[in-house]
């Protein structure tokens, strides 16, 4: 989630283009789900954020069996560390990887990453029981937080830089957040 609203409130153009989304999606929805599959941008942000900044950096995992990888011997019970996050950053996998862009996965010819080139909630029998519901959770919040409160960010002109501790998180970014009162 900071990531996301690093990323949107760093564009206000992409802040625009959401803030009209929900308002589509307020007036034309009849129900919650319907309202969802209508926030289409909100949706794209979200993946692309998992893209470019990595939010699953690595998965852990024992090998059962030994095996050669990479010229590197693995042997049975070695611990492994798989880096799922960076084919996220390659061109093999996307164009432009460093490019913040959420169009990519938009239109009608979205980008379909292959198999195992984004896996933001894991892949496998340990896939992210809560996956769906944390699509929701990112989805909805950006919505309301851009339709009821007042945000900005604090150094908008800095580039989006990440730091580890452990986990990526936005490197110095701070928000001043005002809620809307109802009216
Ligand atoms: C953006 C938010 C989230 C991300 C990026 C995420 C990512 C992941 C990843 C990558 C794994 C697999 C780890 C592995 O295979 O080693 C995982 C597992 C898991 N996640 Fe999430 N997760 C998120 C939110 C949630 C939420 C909201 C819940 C629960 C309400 C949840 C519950 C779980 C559980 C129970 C597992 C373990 C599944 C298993 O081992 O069988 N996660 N998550």
């Amino acid at each position: 989630m900071s990531f996301v609203l690093s990323a949107v409130y760093r564009c206000p153009e992409l802040q625009a283009a959401l803030l009209e989304e929900v308002a589509t999606a307020n007036e034309e929805s009849s129900s919650c789900r319907e309202w969802l599959a209508r926030l289409k941008l909100a949706e794209a942000v979200k993946l692309e954020v998992s893209r470019r900044y990595l939010i699953t950096l690595t998965m852990v995992r024992s090998a059962r069996v030994p095996f050669v990888y990479a010229g590197h011997q693995i042997r049975a019970g070695d611990q492994l560390l798989i880096s799922v996050g960076a084919n996220g950053l390659m061109e093999e996998y996307f164009d432009e990887p460093e490019k913040f862009d959420p169009a990519r996965f938009m239109g009608p010819n979205p980008v379909k990453p292959e198999p195992g080139a984004l896996n933001p909630c894991g892949m496998g029998p340990h896939t992210c029981l809560g996956a769906a519901l944390a699509d929701v959770q990112v989805i909805s919040t950006l919505a309301l937080l851009l339709e009821r409160a007042d945000i900005e960010l604090v150094n908008p002109d800095r580039p989006l830089e990440m730091k580890y501790s452990p986990y990526p998180l936005p490197k110095g970014d701070k928000l001043r957040i005002r809620v809307r009162r109802e009216q």
